[in-house]
This record gives C-alpha cells, structure tokens and sequence, in this order.
C-alpha cells in the first residue's frame, strides 16, 4: 500500500500508540487530588511542554481540546464575541478550511461582517489584497498557515504587520493543523494570537488538538461546565488522545520535501494534458494535479485498486460533494476541478516510479474510455 493522504490523517506512530496504552493503563482523571489524578496530570503536563517548545511559546498558553476543528471554532466564534465592542469587521481568505469558514458564516448571522479575500491563481493570497481589505474596525484575522488542498504557504507575518499598520488592535488567528511541525510556525515572533493545531495530522490519534491563546487575548469559551483548563474548555481531558499527540510531536521526523517535486516534475513529463494546482510558495506536503476531462472519484478508485491511496481534494469535501471551493477561489476551470487528485505526504519513502506509471496508465486507460 502506498498511503498519499496524509493530510486527511496520518497512521499514529508507534510511540504514539504506546504512549496511548500507556495512558489507558494509568486512567485516573486528571482533576482528581489523589495519585492516579496526578498521574493523569502529569501526561497532560507533558504533553503542553512538547507543543509549546515546538512553538517556542510557555506551556501554560496551551489549551487542549477536541482537534483542529474545535480549536477553529473556540477561537474565532470566542474571541469575536468577547471583543465585540472594540469592532465589528472580521478578516477571513476564501480558501481556509470549512472549520474556519462556518464559523464565520454564524458570525455573519450575528452581525459581523465579514471579508473573504481572494487568493491569487497559485494559491497564495496576496499581501497587498489583504491590506486593502483591513479597516480600523478590523478586531480579527483568520488566516491559516498552510492549505489543506494545496499545500501552499501563506504569509502569515507579513498579514500580521498589515494588521498592526493599520488597526489600533485585531487578533490574528492562525489554522496551522497542516502546518504544525511541518514548518516554522513561532506565534512571539510573528505575532500570532491564536493558533490551532491538530494531533492526529502529525502521527497522532484523531480527536485531540489544541489551541495556542497568547497572554492578554480574551476568548469566550464554548463549552462551559466543570472549568478544566483553566475554566478555557470544560470537560475531562482527552488524557489517552493527549498521550499519543506528546509522544507524536516529540517523534515527528519532518518531511522529505524533495519528493513532491520528483513527483511533480515526473509526472508532467509522462502525462499529457496535465494542470498543477498550488504552484505558489508551496510547502512540500502536498500535490495536487488536475487531469481535465477526468472524473477524479474514478482515478481515486482504479488507483486504489493498484494499492495506491489519494484523495479528491480535502476529505471534508467529500462529506459534501461540492465542488472544491479552494480550486473554485483559485480560478480553476470546471473540468480542472473535477479531475483534480490531492497526494500528500509523509516521513515515509514510497516508490515515485510507481506512482507515476500507475497514474500513467489509469489516465490513459479513462480517457480511452471517456472518449
Ligand atoms: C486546515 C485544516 N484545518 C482544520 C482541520 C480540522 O481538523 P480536525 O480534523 O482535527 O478537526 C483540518 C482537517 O483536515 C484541516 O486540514
């Protein structure tokens, strides 16, 4: 098997399944006073300290809750709500993650209002888009590190200087889920207000993430009850899914960048008629090609059938089949959407020739049988 959809998820690596068993051996309940608890305590412990180095930041601005997609909504719905008076402008891309996007929407229907910025063709938004759409009634940006579907980069510290140059105050939220560990991402020296980041995107189990707040920034918390983490996010800890995200974050071993453009290269040179999709300042995680006049669910499958495992643009989107509206903002053609295939990486080799001929030979193959 060669798995490319590792920006859907990744397989947990052995220390994170350890740490997990672990983790369910010692079950006491990290609120609890007794030894068990301080157990339970201490794998939390741990767990903040390996995030927060990686982010060169202080362990206790690190809140853990249900994945990336909770940590989108606590931070955007939170903090503009709980800082409504200062404005009511908030700052958004077209190409985040439906994660960030819905949120927005609910924020709309609260009397936000709310700018989506255009990306340019490659993918990148643009610095000078961006600052035309600031206004001094700006109080929150939301711009994530690193896309989902086209592993473009975006330029999260030069957003953060248009924001100080041109608001007295507006927070700047960052969606790293695909960029955390995989790029440098430092929140002091960049600026950064919130960050979101996921575990099970770095060899870690699904339904942990956590949510970097800086000092000073006030968040309105969605989920209230038994005041855990700091009253920030109720509710008993995820200690198992904590567990693996500590053992993953200190065993991730970077990615091989080289590889994408191997693939990419070799793939244009062997396969006529094809679209790269994400040409702009790409992080090297993620490929994703367009074959025009293929339907990308049926190369899915026949690649598939050889072993071969990728994806139709982000795996969200395939709960909503709708077109993907990160190539729909980047100008791509209809067809060009249709047939686009995402293939991401991990530290894992795998055989380009392989992949390459095997996508030869199912493309050539389809488009016999669609003409
Ligand atoms: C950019 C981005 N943000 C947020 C999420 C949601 O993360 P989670 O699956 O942990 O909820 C994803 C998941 O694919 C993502 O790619």
């Amino acid at each position: 098997m060669i798995y490319l959809d590792n920006a859907s998820t990744t397989k947990p690596s052995e220390e994170a399944k350890k740490a997990a068993l672990l983790a369910m051996e010692n079950f006491g309940n990290p609120s609890s006073l007794h030894r068990l608890g301080m157990d339970a305590e201490k794998i939390l412990k741990n767990t903040r300290d390996a995030i927060s180095q990686k982010l060169s930041v202080d362990a206790k601005n690190i809140f853990f809750t249900s994945g990336g997609t909770e940590s989108n909504n606590t931070a955007i719905l939170g903090y503009a709500r709980a800082n409504k008076k200062r404005g009511n402008h908030l700052i958004t891309t077209a190409i985040e993650h439906p994660s960030v996007l819905e949120p927005f929407k609910i924020l709309e229907k609260e009397g936000f209002e709310v700018t989506y910025v255009m990306p340019k063709k490659d993918g990148e938004i643009l610095v000078e888009d961006f600052k035309n759409e600031v206004r001094e009634d700006t109080i929150l940006a939301s711009v994530m590190a690193v896309n989902n579907e086209t592993g473009v980069i975006q330029p999260i510290s030069e957003i953060k200087s248009v924001l100080k140059e041109k608001t007295k105050f507006s927070a700047l939220h960052v969606d790293a889920v695909q960029g955390f560990c995989k790029i440098p991402i430092f929140p002091k020296k960049y600026g950064i207000d919130m960050i979101s980041v996921s575990a099970h995107k770095i060899h870690g189990i699904k339904g942990t993430g956590a949510l970097y707040v800086g000092d000073g920034v006030n968040i309105k918390p969605l989920i209230n009850g038994g005041g855990q983490e700091k009253m920030f996010r109720s509710g008993t800890e995820n200690v198992v899914g904590i567990a693996a995200f500590g053992a993953a974050v200190s065993n991730f071993k970077g990615i091989d960048t080289k590889k994408r453009e191997e693939l990419k290269e070799k793939i244009i040179s062997n396969i006529p008629s094809v679209v790269i999709n994400g040409s702009g300042n790409n992080s090297g995680y993620v490929l994703n090609v367009s074959f025009p006049g293929i339907k990308a669910e049926i190369l899915l499958h026949s690649l598939e059938a050889k072993g071969i495992y990728v994806s139709t643009g982000s795996a969200c989107s395939s709960n909503k089949p709708m077109p993907s509206h990160v190539l729909t903002s980047m100008g791509a053609t209809k067809e060009e959407i249709l047939g686009a295939i995402r293939m991401s990486f991990c530290e894992e080799d795998f055989d380009i020739d392989f992949v390459v001929e095997t996508l030869k030979n199912e493309v050539e193959n389809i488009r016999k049988y669609v003409r």
